[in-house]
């Protein structure tokens, strides 16, 4: 059994030791880059999801630490979001494409969110901790990056060495030492 504040999942049966593992933080260890080798890996895993009809409607714009893409994606987060995601590696901004050539892809934010999955994986297997954020002003970052439609900034994802929650403000600091829970399977059958 594990502890409320060891950041693994207790599990009702075991599971791949990546996927118990896995888990978001708002602590990173100040101060660290993303190799580039990472940030490959990183867009190689997302790139290898599966999408409707393979069309693959995932777009990312990684902005690295201590550079002015890092300040103006951190600009347009949510306050509550701002100063923790100030301490990550990068940020990475998944944007989906509503429409190809072809026409609407209803799909889209499904499938962006699949390539996240993998990305979030991949990150694991290097070591690194991924945290999504619903939390920013996507108007706001669409006008920065001169984002226009179909293309739509979905998430942004903070990414980087988890670093110690003890150190977060009291503010913020709140479910990175609670208790990570989840439905159990049994709530999650629909059973006809
Ligand atoms: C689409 C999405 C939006 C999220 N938005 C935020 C956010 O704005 N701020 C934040 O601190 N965490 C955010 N999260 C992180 C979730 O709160 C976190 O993944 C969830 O509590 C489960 O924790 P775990 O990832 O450690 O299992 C978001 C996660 C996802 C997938």
């Amino acid at each position: 059994m594990n502890t409320p504040t060891d950041r693994h999942a207790t599990t009702a049966v075991p599971i791949h030791p990546l996927l118990a593992t896995r888990h978001s933080t708002r602590a990173f260890a100040p101060g660290v880059d993303l190799s580039d080798a990472q940030a490959a890996a990183l867009l190689e895993a997302a790139r290898w999801a599966p999408s409707a009809g393979n069309t693959q409607p995932w777009r990312f714009l990684l902005a690295r630490r201590d550079t002015g893409e890092f300040k103006r994606v951190l600009d347009c987060l949510n306050p509550g979001n701002r100063d923790w995601a100030s301490h990550a590696s990068a940020l990475l901004v998944a944007v989906r494409t509503d429409a190809n050539a072809k026409g609407p892809l209803s799909h889209a934010m499904y499938d962006l969110g699949q390539a996240m999955a993998h990305l979030t994986f991949q990150a694991a297997a290097e070591g690194l901790t991924v945290r999504q954020m619903g939390g920013f002003d996507a108007a706001a970052l669409a006008a920065e990056f001169d984002l226009a439609a179909p293309l739509v900034p979905t998430t942004v994802a903070a990414i980087g060495v988890a670093g110690d929650p003890a150190a977060l403000p009291e503010s913020v600091a709140g479910p990175d030492r609670a208790a990570r829970v989840r439905l159990a399977v049994d709530e999650l059958l629909i059973r006809p």
